[in-house]
């Protein structure tokens, strides 16, 4: 048998629940609670209680760091992942005949926010999947040299494949564009290298065990100093003129100077909590896991005779596996009565997704076979 990596026990609901829907909410840490309490206690504390608020944001941003190997002061927490792909829209100057490159099965925020410059002769081109594929070299064929902006998910929400980043990162910095990369069905599942993105979102509230209201925004300092934030507000400044000049600021360096106003601190907390037990667990543990348990979910589907939309391979895949099949909401609700938890269609869509995480064991993928099978 298969143990979870960390107990079920840990967490909230998962007593007789087989729990394979990391990909759309992940069950909470019974952690999480002492440290919405600390939070409690600590906004009570006057003034003090921003620099303690401060102090947490800054323990987070190095968890942050190491996950995703770049440095703290490139990453910083916005609102979420949808927010940090419109700083990067907004952000850039936009001129006519310049393009971005997405790929047709990407989350609606990866590619919504480009058709608001349209209008200014801005195209947005669309790359086209193949058996649910995405390729390499049909992403190249798209890039030239008006693409300003290269867009694509680690691991695909709707499709499960797994890019090979590095090898992206070469092809897209062997042109003028830059890649912003959305870490959001990759981070806290699979060893994730910011540093090859220019720029990087990411949710917390699937797979990084945390919740909504604080997403991590990753910039590559390194590459883009000079990247100008595109909202402005009393946080991003270091410098502020006050009221004899109230109109002069200097920016603030580090990744910070993308966030306008105070941060959802309650969120970061219970980030900081979620992050220690990934680091604990190790990421390349975790990879391991879900990979084995979900290619059992793999090789069943298979054999059942479901379309499958996720590659095979280990390095194409993460936690999810997705397959296309009829009547998907019964399926789905099916599974919900004998406990099994799965997520379903997307946007109306016909796909099902069953996800596979640290909390995960043998046990929960057989009974999630048995309810397949029925
Ligand atoms: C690839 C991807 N990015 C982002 C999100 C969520 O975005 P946000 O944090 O803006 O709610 C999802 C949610 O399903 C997603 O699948």
């Amino acid at each position: 048998m298969i143990q979870p990596l960390l107990a079920k026990s840990e967490f909230i609901g998962l007593e007789n629940i087989a729990h394979l829907a990391a990909g759309g909410e992940t069950p909470m840490l019974k952690s999480h609670r002492q440290v919405i309490d600390q939070f409690m206690i600590d906004k009570s504390r006057g003034e003090e209680a921003r620099a303690l608020e401060a102090d947490m944001v800054e323990l987070t941003r190095d968890k942050c760091a190491r996950l995703f190997s770049v440095s703290a002061e490139e990453i910083t927490f916005l609102s979420n992942a949808s927010e940090g792909i419109n700083n990067v829209a907004y952000g850039l100057e936009w001129q006519k005949g310049d393009n971005i490159v997405v790929a047709d099965v990407e989350f609606p925020s990866g590619i919504l926010p480009w058709t608001r410059f349209e209008n200014l002769g801005v195209e947005v081109r669309v790359v086209r999947h193949k058996n649910w594929f995405i390729d390499r070299d049909d992403i190249a064929a798209l890039i030239d040299e008006r693409t300003r902006v290269v867009t694509i998910s680690h691991v695909s929400m709707f499709t499960g494949q797994r890019i090979d980043l590095e090898s992206l990162s070469g092809l897209v910095r062997s042109s003028n564009a830059l890649l912003l990369l959305d870490a959001t069905h990759a981070a806290g599942v699979i060893p994730v290298d910011a540093s090859l993105a220019d720029i990087m979102v990411s949710s917390c509230y699937k797979w990084l065990l945390g919740v909504h209201g604080a997403a991590v925004f990753y910039v590559n300092c390194e590459r883009l100093p000079d990247f100008r934030p595109p909202f402005l507000g009393w946080n991003n400044p270091i410098k502020h003129g006050g009221w004899e000049k109230p109109t002069e600021f200097t920016l603030q360096p580090s990744a910070h100077k993308f966030q306008p106003g105070n941060a959802a601190f309650i969120s970061i907390y219970i980030l900081n909590n979620a992050l220690d037990h990934i680091l604990k667990t190790g990421i390349n543990s975790i990879e391991q896991h879900a990979l084995t348990l979900s290619g059992m979910i793999f090789e069943f589907v298979e054999s059942l005779g479901f379309e499958l939309m996720t590659p095979f391979e280990d390095s194409q895949r993460a936690g999810n596996v997705c397959f296309m099949a009829e009547k998907i909401e019964d399926i789905r609700q099916a599974l919900e009565r004998q406990h099994v938890l799965i997520w379903g269609a997307y946007a109306g869509f016909g796909r099902l997704r069953i996800s596979t995480h640290l909390y995960n064991d043998s046990i929960d993928v057989e009974r999630c076979i048995e309810a397949l099978k029925e």
